[in-house]
């Protein structure tokens, strides 16, 4: 007998894209075969991993042959081809996007070759739903070592040799966070988990939790058996079904497996965990709005003279990490800190996901050590550009984060390096842009969104966004003023002072990184009145150079308005008059005829 997995992966983007339906095609099939063949298929449902935008996929193992865009209709042909006879079906195989080979192992393919994967680990490999899953892989050995084996101090003291610094955002370092709590002896004392993740566009913290619940909860009771506290919250977000349900039946399992309340593991240790759902608002992300969440007050930041560590839940100790910092702790646990350590760069050790988006080839989910090159995280794992674009700029660190030119491209991805460059790892978002990315409308998008979460407390940071956001309208809409940029600076340096908590600190770096490095766009919207990427419609004008255009007619037929007049193989011309300033033009020339006058 012959013994055979087919991975179906069921995260939240896959199933947007029907893995579902795969999934129930692939175990009819298999129990409809079944009488007849050797071979007897195990199917089961993963988390992300990390190409949502080629889901849904589906790998079969120990062959080591990974499927994409798999839809129902395949599934006959991958029983039959694959699980059965072990053989390839070349279409449904990985594209490699720069040297369009299919490739038979997702492993082999640059996107996956180029990663580190420690919180990620799991993630794609093992079935959420299975706590046994989580055991086979190595789970629990660490909560053991630390039941058994290790003192509390021995485990702070790993927690501080390992160098880990928060992952939310902060990058404070959690070993020092523990023992601030430990040598409080105030009781009682609280664990929290941030699965809030409210910044647009990231997915980190959704995957880990959906994917991989074991692996936050072991970390978090590492934590509460190393500081002695009984009772903890994970928070996460309400929008966030499938992640809820996974942390939901993670917790019921661990209990049944006494891996969680009372005398766990048969030790003297009692801890349980409570999940409270978050109502959406960005600044319940931030520590003292999220705690004040949970004790049912308005999610509102408090000043921080006392950290949370002193003075948290219900005035009492409190030690709250990321989703992410959580997924680490089994692992140094386990291999040691001086392991960790040795990976990523000095002061950042380990790793950090980062959910890749925006104009690059491989969007997707991706974990890499602490130093690498924005380069090589770009154009190594994502890529390059999609089409024929240049790359214009990365807007790291999520909304409040900064956006981070061509020529710095060399620098390292890590805390401090992107702090120093005007932008911030914040807690692992990264955009990236091309030419027809306008920095000033990028920047008001931020903004606006900023403006539309603050909290409105500090006067600072809502009245100062606001005004910022309607100076960069103005340039957007041609109304700006050269004067503009000047008040833009003197408010950004108000608010980033005045404000209380990080939302209003931070809200500047989006105008601040742009107008450092693309100062030239600003100038050219105000004393040209144009937007040379042709997004800011009151700017534009859509042209086609006569000289390079071929005649080809693809232009024409995604332009709804039917503005573009010419026959084939001639120049053809945009009548202004009907143009409503689309850009599909530009975007489908492969010629580069078209341009933004
Ligand atoms: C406006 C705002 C939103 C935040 N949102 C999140 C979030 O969604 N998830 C998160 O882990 N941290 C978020 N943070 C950071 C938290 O305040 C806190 O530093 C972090 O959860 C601590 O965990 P760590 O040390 O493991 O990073 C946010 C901070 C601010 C100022
Ligand atoms: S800085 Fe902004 S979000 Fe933070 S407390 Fe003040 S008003 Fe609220
Ligand atoms: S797509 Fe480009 S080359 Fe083709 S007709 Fe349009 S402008 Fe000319
Ligand atoms: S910008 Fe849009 S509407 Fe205008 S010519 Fe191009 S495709 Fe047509
Ligand atoms: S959900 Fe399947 S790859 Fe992300």
């Amino acid at each position: 007998m012959y013994n055979k997995t087919v991975k179906v992966c069921c995260g939240t983007g896959c199933l947007a894209n029907g893995s579902n339906q795969v999934l129930g095609a692939l175990r009819k099939e298999i129990e409809a075969q079944r009488l007849d063949i050797e071979v007897v298929p195990y199917v089961k449902a993963t988390g992300c991993n990390g190409l949502c935008e080629r889901g849904p996929i589906v790998k079969i193992e120990p062959d080591d042959i990974a499927y994409y865009h798999v839809k129902p209709e395949d599934v006959v042909e991958i029983v039959e081809k694959t699980v059965i006879k072990g053989e390839e079906i070349p279409r449904l195989l990985y594209l490699d996007v720069v040297s369009k080979q299919r490739i038979r192992s997702h492993k082999d393919s640059d996107f996956i070759k180029k990663q580190t994967k420690i919180a990620l680990r799991n993630i794609g490999e093992i079935d959420p739903s299975q706590i046994q899953d989580y055991v086979d892989a190595g789970g629990y050995a660490a909560l053991r070592k630390a039941v058994f084996e290790l003192s509390p101090e021995d485990i702070i003291s790993e927690m501080k040799a390992s160098g880990l610094r928060g992952r939310g955002g902060g990058g404070f370092p959690t070993g020092i966070k523990w023992e601030t709590c430990y040598k409080i002896k105030r009781e009682p004392k609280y664990i929290i988990c941030n699965g809030d993740e409210g910044d647009p566009g990231a997915f980190m913290d959704r995957s880990v939790m959906e994917g991989d619940p074991h692996t936050v909860l072991e970390g978090m009771i590492i934590a509460a058996v190393a500081l002695g506290v009984h009772h903890g919250y994970i928070y996460i977000r309400d929008e966030y079904g499938l992640a809820l349900e996974n942390m939901h039946k993670a917790i019921e399992q661990a209990k049944e497996h006494h891996f969680l309340g009372d005398n766990i593991l048969g030790s003297e240790h009692s801890f349980d965990l409570e999940i409270v759902r978050g109502g959406g608002a960005f600044v319940c992300g931030e520590s003292s709005a999220l705690m004040a969440s949970i004790e049912g007050r308005v999610g509102e930041p408090r000043a921080k003279y006392i950290r949370s560590a002193e003075y948290g839940l219900w005035g009492q100790p409190t030690v709250l990490n990321n989703v992410e910092t959580w997924s680490n702790i089994p692992v140094i646990i386990q291999n040691g800190s001086s392991w960790f350590n040795e990976i990523g760069s000095p002061q950042n050790a380990g790793t950090k996901v980062f959910s890749l988006v925006g104009k690059v080839k491989n969007t997707g989910l991706v974990e890499v050590p602490m130093g690498i090159t924005l380069e090589e995280l770009i154009f190594g794992i994502g890529g390059g550009i999609t089409g024929d674009k240049e790359f214009k700029a990365v807007q790291t660190g999520g909304p409040s984060g900064g956006c981070i030119p061509k020529e710095l491209l060399h620098l390292a991805v890590d805390f401090d390096t992107l702090e120093a460059a005007g932008s911030m790892m914040g807690s692992g978002g990264m955009i990236v842009t091309d030419e027809r990315t306008c920095m000033v409308e990028f920047a008001r998008y931020y903004v606006s969104f900023l403006a539309e979460e603050s909290c409105g407390k500090c006067v600072s940071c809502r009245e100062g966004i606001r005004q910022m956001l309607k100076i960069l309208t103005d340039i957007c809409e041609g109304k700006g003023q050269l004067q503009d940029l000047d008040l833009l600076t003197e408010i950004a340096h108000t608010v980033e002072q005045a404000s209380l908590c990080g939302l209003g600190k931070t809200a500047p770096n989006p105008v601040m990184s742009t107008l450092k490095y693309f100062k030239d766009e600003y100038l050219e919207h105000i004393t040209e009145g144009r937007c040379r990427a042709g997004v800011c419609k009151p700017l534009t004008e859509f042209m086609i150079d006569q000289e390079l255009c071929i005649g080809c007619g693809l232009c024409k037929k995604g332009c709804a308005p039917d503005a573009i007049q010419g026959s084939l193989k001639q120049p053809h011309v945009i009548d202004q008059g009907k143009c409503i300033k689309c850009g599909n033009c530009i975007d489908r020339c492969r010629f580069k005829a078209v341009r933004v006058r």
